[in-house]
């Protein structure tokens, strides 16, 4: 039988024995080989680093290289930010989704501010709003060498197959078990480096589908490469729980083009964005159920209306929106609680989720044709 974890004692005093695992070693040398040249990298300033990761914590390195840029520019220090609206912060992070983020950064820059300087200490930057576990290890070991493991999803993947790692990620034993064995292999002399290398190997060797393990240097380390396991691990227990949810967009329009806008409550995804009337559904409705329904009573009887496009589908972590986009012609405007009346050409002044700017798309794409 082989084992399901490793001997941890003997990484322990390999560790110790070399100052420097050999797998961080392999690692490292690695990645100052195939490094990414980033624009986060090789600086100090804990204002830009923390931006950096913010935008990476749900958004892929080549998706968020220019928004980190424009990001910059137009908010270049920690000053800026926290004087800016929420509004525009939204604006500028408008495409990345996931906006929460974005009003944290924002809220965190102006308890930063009140403080007088960015924390400098692990627990300092992990009490910032935003900033969890993850982010706060990339950020003191980057900005201020300090020593600690950062532990993501690449992290687990790269360590379970390397040391042959079977227990569930998504448990308790499990990540109290990979978070001592990331604590084990950090390198104590460079945490930063060590970091950024094991980022990168996870994302360009040690990749979830297919790597090439013909050109890992862990070729012959690698206990999940030795028994054929690259592609059963990690292990999970079980499959996070999706949710589908069923939305209908009903872009209601006057004669000179304007429409209705409300901004998003709190408890739900994209709070604080703005978007047409909508209305949810358990099942996919149809045109009959969305313009009866009581919430539509107050402009489906003198509106004429159509689908414009459906099945449109918005994938986020943890819900799949199906959303039908409807527009509605009115001949006069009517009496819409919380929401609007915004005029065309200042539609895009209003910072809206990528499902809503495909609304919008479609729209424009509807009238150009017209
Ligand atoms: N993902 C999260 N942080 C990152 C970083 N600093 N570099 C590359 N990918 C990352």
């Amino acid at each position: 039988m082989k084992p399901t974890r490793p001997d941890y004692s003997a990484i322990q005093a390999d560790n110790t024995a070399a100052e420097k695992h050999p797998f961080s070693a392999a690692v490292e040398n690695w990645y100052l080989q195939h490094r990414r040249s980033l624009p986060w990298r090789d600086i100090s300033d804990p204002y830009r680093i923390w931006i950096s990761e913010i935008i990476l914590q749900q958004t892929r390195v080549v998706q968020g290289y220019d928004y980190y840029l424009r990001f910059l520019k137009r908010f270049p220090d920690v000053f800026t930010l926290a004087a800016a609206d929420e509004d525009e912060v939204l604006q500028q992070w408008q495409g990345l989704g996931y906006y929460s983020r974005a009003r944290n950064l924002h809220a965190a820059a102006r308890t930063i501010v009140a403080a007088g300087a960015f924390p400098d200490t692990y627990e300092g930057i992990r009490a910032l709003k935003g900033v969890g576990d993850y982010t706060a290890a990339a950020i003191s070991s980057f900005a201020y060498g300090l020593p600690h493991a950062v532990i993501d999803g690449n992290v687990y993947r790269v360590l379970s197959r390397h040391f042959g790692v079977e227990t569930p990620i998504d448990t308790t034993a499990g990540k109290r078990e990979f978070a001592a064995l990331a604590e084990l292999l950090l390198d104590r002399a460079e945490p930063g480096l060590y970091n950024q290398a094991l980022m990168d190997f996870g994302a360009l060797q040690c990749t979830p589908k297919a790597p090439d393990c013909t050109v890992c240097p862990q070729f012959d380390t690698c206990i999940a490469r030795q028994n054929g396991d690259v592609s059963r691990l990690p292990v999970k227990s079980k499959r996070t729980a999706v949710r589908d949810r069923y939305f209908a967009y009903v872009y209601l329009r006057l004669p000179h083009g304007e429409t209705y806008l409300r901004r998003r409550p709190a408890g739900d995804i994209w709070q604080g964005l703005y978007e047409p009337f909508l209305l949810e559904f358990k099942n996919k409705p149809d045109l009959a159920e969305v313009f009866t329904a009581p919430e539509a009573a107050t402009f489906s009887s003198s509106a004429t209306y159509r689908l414009l496009r459906e099945n449109v589908l918005h994938v986020l972590t943890h819900q799949r929106i199906h959303a039908d986009f409807y527009i509605a012609d009115l001949a006069r405007p009517v009496d819409l609680p919380g929401f609007q009346l915004v005029p065309s050409a200042e539609r895009e002044k209003y910072a809206v989720s990528r499902l809503v700017e495909q609304l919008f798309e479609a729209v424009e794409a509807e009238e150009t044709t017209v």
